[in-house]
């Protein structure tokens, strides 16, 4: 017998860990009487996050990120009955409303990714607000402002060992890589690649062109970090010869303004510029289009691809219009499904701590527990064994 399956049942069936997960919470029930407001990437492997946490007995009411969400993801989740506010959209006053229709849900629990829903319980609280978690680092950026007034439970997965060397650092560089070659199809022998930022994010991607036999140059703006790349063996140019030289610029530093217009003059003919970082702000792809020097821009529209043209005849290529290059594109597959699996298995223990009252206000913006690392670490490698 045959039977058509989708992606999100492929994704939901390597999710070992959290197939493991959902089975002890059908049991242990920890998010009974709790809704869960939820803001993360609305795709596949999401859904074998949100299926975890309704397994534990939530209520979900839901939202995504900028430009990652995925209809087939929606569809399927109003289906299991979760409440779904979001669009796919890259205008950021509509994904706003998305999130504040999340939050007037009252939601007991808040599962965060680039602290866009604790920033509005920031400004307006609510009583039943328990805590929750905090996915990735640049949500930790904006969130750790708001300490004082956030005085709740708030885990930062990113700050797991495991979500750094797992996601961040193998998944985030190998996805950049396939992402690069998705929308390009070009190759990546004798290119000279920059990579902006090399923290955990910068350090995969830098070693992912390097084995894919690229020549890759790092620029970070700490030295001791810069000096920690040219030990690692990648050339650390200035960052003005970095960029003249560079086949294709990446960024993934988790700020902005990282490859600005000012530095149009710089960009070679044909360079090809993609963002990792979470906000689509690290290449600043308005002040690009906007400058005087380019005559005329060529959009690629089903690859998500645009060429600048520039008065002097050079062209430069930007991808996903700087979005997420590994969830921006056609077909766009994120991380790795292990790797998410791993981090996603930390989301899950973490709002269960939070539910049960195991971590209190004291714990707000803190990395994951100890213990709740080394759980997920042994249960991966029982499956792997
Ligand atoms: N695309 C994905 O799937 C994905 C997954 C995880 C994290 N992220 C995002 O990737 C970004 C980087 O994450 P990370 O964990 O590597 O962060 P990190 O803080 O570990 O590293 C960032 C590095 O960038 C450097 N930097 C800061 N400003 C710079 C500048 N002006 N020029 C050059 N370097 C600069 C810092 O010194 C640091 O070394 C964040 O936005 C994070 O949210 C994306």
């Amino acid at each position: 017998m045959t039977s058509d399956k989708t992606r999100i049942d492929w994704i939901g069936s390597s999710c070992r860990l959290l197939q493991a997960t959902a089975e002890e919470f059908r049991h242990t029930r920890p998010f009974e009487g709790l809704t869960i407001g939820t803001g993360i990437h609305l795709e596949p492997k999401t859904v074998a996050l949100l299926m975890t946490l309704a397994a534990g007995d939530a209520r979900l009411v839901c939202t995504g990120n900028l430009n990652s969400t995925q209809p087939a993801t929606v569809e399927f989740l109003r289906a299991e009955g979760m409440t779904v506010f979001a669009t796919q959209t890259t205008d950021p006053v509509a994904h706003h409303q998305s999130l504040e229709a999340v939050v007037a849900e009252k939601p007991d629990l808040l599962l965060d990714n680039g602290g866009d829903l604790f920033a509005i319980a920031a400004d307006r609280p609510y009583a039943n607000l328990l805590g929750g978690t905090e996915e990735t680092t640049s949500g930790r950026t904006r969130l750790l402002p708001l300490r004082e007034r956030l005085a709740m439970p708030i885990l930062v997965i990113n700050d797991s060992p495991i979500k750094q060397f797992a996601e961040n650092k193998h998944a985030v560089g190998q996805s950049l890589f396939e992402s690069y070659m998705r929308f390009t199809n070009r190759s990546t022998n004798g290119k000279r690649v920059t990579v902006f930022g090399y923290g955990a994010c910068g350090k995969g991607t830098a070693a992912c062109f390097r084995n894919a036999f690229s020549q890759v140059s790092v620029v970070d703006i700490d030295p001791v970090t810069t000096l920690e790349a040219n030990l690692d063996g990648f050339l650390t140019p200035l960052r003005h010869d970095a960029i003249r030289s560079a086949d294709v610029l990446i960024t993934v530093t988790g700020h902005p303004g990282i490859v600005t217009a000012t530095d149009l003059p710089l960009i070679k003919h044909g360079a090809i510029l993609l963002n990792g970082g979470h906000f689509p702000n690290e290449i600043d792809v308005a002040a690009f289009r906007g400058h005087p020097d380019v005559v005329a821009i060529d959009r690629y529209q089903t690859d998500s691809i645009e060429t600048l043209n520039l008065k002097d005849g050079r062209a430069i290529h930007i991808l996903g219009g700087g979005h997420m290059a590994n969830l921006a594109g056609p077909r766009p597959l994120g991380n790795s499904v292990e790797s998410m699996d791993l981090g996603f298995t930390l989301q899950v223990r973490c709002l269960e701590r939070v539910a049960n009252r195991g971590v209190g206000p004291e714990a707000c913006i803190v990395p994951v527990p100890a213990d709740i690392d080394a759980m997920v670490a042994s249960a991966y490698l029982d499956l792997a064994r």
